[in-house]
């Protein structure tokens, strides 16, 4: 099993101190950016300038997930801007296939996200195109709601079909998740963890991931 690795939302940061809050994470694995459009979800929040920005003045590498509509229109402008890796939603996405592999042709790893009512079984089709799947553990559009532990057996299938095929795909979980649920999300299967509220809700960011990734490896 691959280590665990934490991905802070910056959705809980201070958007006016987004600088200083970036340089609060410096321990964590990768800096997760929620991109969305007032359509997908309902709920606005940054483009690709501050993507930009953001890639560049932070070297923790940019994990983006993108709750937006027509993904397969403007997931590439994404991994222009150097993100590591961009995450694009079942219910949004035309032609998965196509768009993961547009994505690694721009040396940009490809994430694929199911909501909490989405079954993952059709994902196991086409399951050697992406790097990671994304299980959300709440509704997308909005940080701090409660974790949806019932989600938990999809996680748990999925890494029964990933061992089983003898494939490296990680399985990122995002939603509710703190030190509490990590030892969860972690015994299901899923080695990269969101954390949004968990992380910036602590007095100190970097201990709240800390504390997370120990966690999740007891
Ligand atoms: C929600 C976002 C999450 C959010 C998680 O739609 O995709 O990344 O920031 O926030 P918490 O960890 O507070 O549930
Ligand atoms: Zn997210």
């Amino acid at each position: 099993m691959t280590a665990i690795q934490i991905a802070p939302s910056i959705l809980s940061a201070d958007f006016c101190n987004l600088e200083r809050d970036l340089n609060r994470i410096a321990n964590a694995d990768l800096v997760h950016v929620d991109v969305m459009d007032h359509h997908f979800v309902p709920n606005l929040t940054m483009g690709e300038p501050i993507v930009q920005r953001i890639c560049e003045v932070t070297p923790v590498p940019a994990d983006v997930h993108l709750m937006i509509e027509d993904p397969d229109r403007w997931a590439p402008e994404f991994a222009k801007l150097g993100a590591k890796s961009v995450t694009f939603h079942m219910g949004a996405t035309h032609a998965p296939v196509r768009l993961a592999r547009q994505l690694h042709d721009m040396g940009c790893e490809a994430c694929f996200a199911v909501r909490p009512a989405e079954p993952v079984e059709p994902i196991f089709d086409i399951l050697e195109e992406f790097d990671t799947i994304l299980i959300m553990t709440v509704e997308p559009g909005f940080g701090g709601q409660k974790f949806l532990g019932n989600q938990m057996d999809k996680v748990r299938r999925l890494r029964d079909e990933i061992t089983r095929r003898g494939l490296k795909t990680n399985i990122q979980v995002d939603g509710g998740v703190s030190p509490s649920t990590a030892p969860i999300v972690a015994a299901a299967g899923a080695n990269i963890l969101v954390a949004g509220s968990a992380v910036y809700g602590a007095d100190d960011p970097a201990v709240a991931i800390d504390q997370i990734r120990e966690a999740a490896q007891a």
